[in-house]
């Protein structure tokens, strides 16, 4: 069993997908992994989209630019996940939109329970909104805000760097070592 910082280090975003059909055990339980993400005042404005079907896959690669480097995983991978957000179940406050930092929270929870269960994901967020309302038939008030290939990988990546410690923990004070 890995302790959380193997898993955090064994997390890579993967663009090469095998085959390889997801289990159903395993799809339920990256779900209710991001299901138990906390949430500005409980809210939980997170919905998610299981994507499965090629003709819809394709449309989500067709979201993307050309030059996005995640396109190809989205057709290549069994399932692709769409992360979508209600904006009135949560709120913006001070100028910082909670939303956003809700959703983030349950994909990121989604992602690292896939690692941990031996399945890639890549995060996606260079889409156009618009052409994703339209595939998946989202309401018009509710946000699109990232998606991400779900499958066994068939790639192995070197980790990308990271700040180092000092650059990005401080002591007591901001810029403080
Ligand atoms: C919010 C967010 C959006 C991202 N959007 C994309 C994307 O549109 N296309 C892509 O190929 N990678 C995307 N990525 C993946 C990042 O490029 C990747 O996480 C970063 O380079 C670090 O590499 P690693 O995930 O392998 O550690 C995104 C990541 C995050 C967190």
């Amino acid at each position: 069993m890995m302790n959380f910082l193997e898993l955090a280090q064994t997390r890579r975003s993967l663009r090469t997908y095998k085959d390889t059909p997801v289990e159903k055990e395993k799809l339920d339980y990256v779900l209710e992994a991001a299901r138990l993400a906390p949430s500005w005042k409980n809210m939980q404005c997170w919905r998610f989209i299981v994507v499965e079907e090629a003709a819809g896959k394709a449309a989500l690669a067709d979201s993307m630019g050309e030059l996005n480097p995640g396109r190809k995983a989205l057709t290549g991978a069994p399932i692709v996940i769409v992360l979508c957000a209600v904006p009135k179940e949560s709120e913006i406050w001070e100028g910082k939109d909670y939303m956003m930092l809700d959703a983030g929270l349950a994909m990121e929870h989604l992602v690292l329970a896939a690692t941990e269960q031996g399945l890639g994901t890549c995060w996606q967020g260079l889409f156009t909104e618009e052409k994703v309302r339209e595939a998946l038939q989202i309401p018009e008030d509710v946000r699109v805000v990232a998606m991400t290939p779900l499958g066994y990988a068939a790639e192995e990546r070197r980790p990308r760097p990271r700040k180092a410690i000092e650059e990005i923990a401080f002591r007591g004070k901001w810029g403080k070592k």
